[in-house]
């Protein structure tokens, strides 16, 4: 059987585990694919270097081999704050507000890519099936063509594409897409970013697009486009929501929320998580409903991210300003209402967090996927399950239909939802808990690897 090589800008170093909570969906999701396969996973070590050397260290722990390089401090600023989190980032999330052009950046961006592929080619054998992850690496299938790779090469996108409207905005639009038609497979989240990409490419660079199949044909190329929902894995779940740390991890929400509910949230702290917007709803479900402040307690976990780009800096103050206002004016001496964790915690927590709450709140103003969805999901007594409160602009929102979906930009809907959630019926919260259960269960973080690596083995192969 042919290896897998995964190469993305993060890697889940075993040694970095420390740091879990701000990895986000990426790291867990390929964790599992590399597992199942075997084979070798390069990326950025998430090291400064005084310079880029490209040198590679090697790490093998629980079955998986990572390759990891470091970056120099400008290398760091120009790919990663800058090129990926500062332009491509907002610009994909349809915040071209928050979307910096800077042409050194783009640059930077085109460096690092390089350096990439520099580095991993002499890992790959020609049997090799490489899988390239994310915005970061959008040129990397171009680039490593271009070292001699004639491999299958497929690219996973783990965010939204925007609409082309939105994408031309970008200087160099044209080439780095045509970079990205190198690739054999490009893999979305949902079937609403794979028609704004496929749109593009037959409206702007006038390529010959199926759509039933996914099929461009542009110049004497050819790739396939396709739409794999990226899954959680459900044993895992099931299996951490069992250990000692779950439980713990329960108890103390129990313990320390007493007679109220508990209501949760997990982000990363990033804009386009909607994050002060949820405390708007929060507020305005308190003014609503002044007899059931003490009904509540809110705990949003939000890991610090990317905390060297200027966004990140202002959403972070924003929301420590908020969470301030809504605690000074509605506390009383034994009751807090929102509690605002900016520590990480491991999956395990996580599961005993998600199961002591009876709602949880996913509320991001766009997302490709939200795992933290399906998690939630996944974590529930089925007995007893609580509700899931989840924006519509979700990636997750086209597969949970059952959940209670929301406008998380109106704070009027947050509140009438978070009234639903808590007088919704055991019933009603049964039926809806079954629904969205068989949808995590089956489409799964196994069935999104199996489905990838087939077309990549079998789609266009001569
Ligand atoms: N996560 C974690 N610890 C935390 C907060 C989050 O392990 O303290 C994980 C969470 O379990 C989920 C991932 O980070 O698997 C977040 O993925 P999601 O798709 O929801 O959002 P992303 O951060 O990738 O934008
Ligand atoms: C999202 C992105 C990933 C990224 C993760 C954490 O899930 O799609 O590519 O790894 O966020 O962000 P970070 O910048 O810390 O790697």
């Amino acid at each position: 059987m042919s290896r897998l090589v995964i190469i993305s800008n993060r890697v889940a170093v075993p040694k970095a585990r420390g740091a879990a909570g701000a990895q986000g969906g990426l790291a867990g999701a390929l964790n599992s694919a590399l597992k199942k396969f075997g084979g070798i996973w390069f990326g950025w070590s998430g090291e400064e270097s005084s310079e880029t050397t490209g040198h590679i260290q090697l790490q093998t722990d629980d079955g998986v081999t990572t390759a990891t390089i470091d970056l120099s401090e400008t290398d760091i600023e120009e790919y990663y704050n800058g090129y990926a989190n500062s332009t491509l980032w907002p610009l994909f999330h349809y915040r071209l507000d928050l979307t910096e052009y800077e042409n050194e950046t783009g640059r930077g961006y085109e460096r690092v890519n390089e350096t990439f592929a520099n580095s991993v080619a002499p890992l790959i054998d020609p049997d090799d099936l490489i899988w390239v992850h994310d915005y970061h690496l959008l040129p990397l299938g171009e680039r490593l063509r271009s070292h001699g790779a004639k491999n299958r090469i497929g690219f996973f996108l783990h965010t939204p594409w925007p609409p082309a409207r939105l994408f031309v905005s970008l200087p160099y639009h044209e080439r780095l897409v045509r970079t990205m038609l190198e690739y054999d497979v490009i893999g979305f989240q949902t079937g609403e970013w794979l028609g704004s990409f496929l749109h593009y490419c037959e409206k702007e660079l006038g390529a010959e697009v199926d759509e039933s199949t996914g099929r461009i044909a542009f110049e004497d190329k050819e790739t396939f486009a396709r739409a794999y929902p990226i899954g959680v894995d459900w044993d895992h779940i099931q299996t951490q929501g069992k250990t000692k740390e779950a439980k713990n991890a329960e108890q103390r929400v129990i313990d320390s929320t007493r007679n109220r509910i508990a209501m949760i949230g997990v982000d990363r702290l990033d804009y386009s998580k909607g994050l002060p917007e949820r405390i708007d709803g929060i507020s305005r479900f308190f003014d609503q409903n002044p007899d059931r402040t003490r009904d509540l307690v809110f705990i949003q976990i939000a890991p610090p991210s990317r905390e060297d780009v200027d966004s990140y800096q202002k959403i972070r103050a924003e929301l420590e300003q908020k969470t301030g206002q809504i605690n000074g004016a509605r506390s009383e001496v034994d009751l807090v209402p929102i509690r605002y964790v900016n520590k990480g915690h491991s999956l395990a927590e996580l599961c005993g967090f998600y199961r002591a709450s009876k709602i949880c709140l996913v509320t991001p103003l766009r997302d490709g996927m939200n795992l933290v969805a399906k998690e939630y999901v996944a974590a529930q007594d089925p007995e007893d399950p609580g509700v899931l409160i989840l924006s519509q602009f979700a990636g997750a929102a086209h597969q949970l239909t059952e959940a209670v979906l929301v406008n998380p930009h109106s704070p009027d809907n947050l509140a009438r939802a978070i009234r639903t959630a808590l007088d919704m019926p055991l019933e009603e919260r049964k039926r809806r808990y079954e629904a969205l259960v068989k949808t995590v269960r089956e489409d799964d973080i196994h069935g999104w690897t199996n489905n990838f690596m087939r077309d990549l083995r079998e789609l266009g192969a001569q």
